[in-house]
């Protein structure tokens, strides 16, 4: 079933967020007959464009970015037929009176009250003032079909959080407001949801009688991508692990949620967070561990470090890896450890869950048969694999007890074309007014708070070895030591 009719205004239309990912999602929600009879996409910005050479621009991005691209069947046409361009100083008041226009435009033309879509894909210091204007016009009174999303970063600390927080939930109910972490919109972060609670398979050993320990990785092999401006004020705690991979870790270890009601789900998912176990500041050395890139070589190819990119300060201790312990204090997971990292310039691109299940209590077998008991492990690959591994012992066949261990995978393979991305699930939900997925004020200040003592150790205190580790490997050695100290090591993925 189609959303109802929809008008999304996209301030930063002339911006790096509406080009590569925005516009190619709208496009294959269009192709996919996913889009509202009807709709209107307005994009805003201080760039002067004609509307015509507005999708030109946006064409090159579908072109450049869709995963399908470009031209089907003269859809091209039939998509930007519904894509304006409105040239607007966001910081000018009185413009804001061509957005109410354009409304009552279409309400006109459609005889319908559609739903008002405000997609603020702008630098997070222009999201209060944006805010506050669209706030006090009147059409943003309708709670049931006005919304107003909003790109991370969400604060740049607990406190900043907090404010924005104040200042959105002042203007808008909870209900209109729409906290993007487009993770939660990946198809296989989303499947996580579906592993655990609709089989009877694995729920009863997930916890902590039969868990050894959780890992979590999102390593990229991009470098820091011209983004200096934004990067070197985040760095890797703020930029993944605030949102993302806090986020993977509450789908993983949430309790059942009772129905897929938004607020149920977000529930389920704010407990994992209020209840991981504060780090103290003194003990941020034994939990936490932080990397830079030096330069090197990347897949046979030169690359320079951290501190030698465009906009950097050269003593930046900006970090580019972060590695974190955590513990969840609930009776689930008691004395499981998770173990977290994300890095840039890593050795490849891979995220993915791992459970680590304890060992089997005694093995009858000759020790001789194998060379681990370690061998159950639940892997769930999150990208660019779209996997779900389940590794377990099996008799090699022959006449001797030879035991290796096996994986038993389940993937979504070949359909790279079908799986939406990201985005195109979340503006859907958007449209049709489905906050599931996004994030609910509590959860991004719970976030925020379980990340703080690092965060502020980090800020106080030099690292004093940057750069630690090399482009193209699997980040500093202090990371592997944090691990190893519990007896494990960080599992990468082939
Ligand atoms: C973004 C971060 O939120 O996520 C980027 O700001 C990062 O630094 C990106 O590269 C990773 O997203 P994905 O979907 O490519 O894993």
């Amino acid at each position: 079933k189609r959303p109802p009719a929809s008008i999304l205004f996209i301030f930063g239309g002339s911006g790096d967020l509406n080009y590569r990912k925005l516009t190619p999602a709208l496009y294959n929600l269009f192709l996919d007959e996913w889009m509202p009879e009807q709709f209107s996409i307005v994009g805003i910005g201080r760039t002067e464009y004609t509307a015509e050479a507005y999708r030109t621009h946006l064409l090159e991005g579908i072109q450049n970015f869709s995963r399908r691209k470009g031209e089907q069947n003269g859809h091209v046409k039939k998509f930007f037929e519904h894509v304006n361009y409105l040239q607007l100083d966001a910081g000018d008041v009185a413009s804001y009176a061509r957005i109410t226009e354009y409304v009552q435009a279409k309400e006109t033309e459609w005889g319908i009250h559609p739903n008002v879509i405000f997609y603020l894909a702008v630098a997070p210091q222009l999201v209060p003032s944006i805010a506050q204007e669209l706030g006090t016009l009147n059409l943003c009174k309708d709670k049931a079909t006005t919304r107003i999303v909003i790109e991370k970063p969400f604060g740049h600390d607990l406190a900043s959080a907090h404010e924005l927080n104040a200042l959105l939930t002042g203007l808008f109910a909870e209900e209109q407001i729409f906290r993007i972490d487009h993770y939660l919109g990946k198809e296989t972060v989303q499947n996580i949801l579906a592993l655990r609670f609709a089989n009877a398979l694995f729920e009863p050993v997930w916890n902590r009688h039969y868990i050894d320990h959780i890992q979590i990785t999102a390593a990229e092999s991009v470098g820091l991508e011209d983004r200096a401006g934004y990067y070197e004020h985040s760095g890797a705690l703020r930029d993944m692990v605030q949102n993302h991979i806090l986020q993977l870790m509450c789908m993983v270890a949430m309790e059942a949620p009772v129905s897929f009601d938004a607020n149920e789900i977000r529930n389920k998912k704010v407990d994992v967070l209020n209840a991981i176990r504060p780090i103290r500041r003194e003990d941020v050395h034994e939990s936490a561990v932080r990397g830079q890139y030096s330069a090197g070589w990347m897949k046979g190819k030169q690359v320079i470090g951290y501190r030698d990119e465009k906009n950097v300060a050269p003593e930046s201790k900006t970090e580019t890896y972060a590695a974190v312990k955590f513990y969840v204090d609930n009776w689930r997971w008691q004395g499981v450890p998770f173990y977290v990292r994300t890095g840039k310039l890593m050795h490849q691109k891979s995220t993915h869950v791992t459970i680590q299940f304890k060992d089997a209590p005694t093995f009858a077998f000759p020790s001789e048969a194998a060379e681990s008991w370690r061998s159950n492990r639940l892997t769930i690959s999150i990208q660019p694999e779209m996997d779900i591994r389940i590794r377990f012992q099996a008799k090699r066949p022959g006449q001797t007890m030879t035991l290796d261990p096996v994986n038993m995978t389940f993937n979504y393979e070949g359909s790279d074309d079908h799986t939406p991305e990201a985005y195109e699930t979340l503006l859907l939900d958007v449209m049709e007014g489905d906050a599931t997925l996004f994030m609910r004020a509590d959860q991004v200040e719970a976030a925020w708070k379980v990340i703080m003592p690092i965060l502020e150790t980090w800020e106080t205190r030099q690292p004093q070895d940057f750069p630690n580790y090399n482009p193209d490997s699997w980040g500093p050695e202090d990371a592997d030591a944090l691990i190893a100290k519990d007896g494990h090591a960080w599992i990468n993925l082939p």
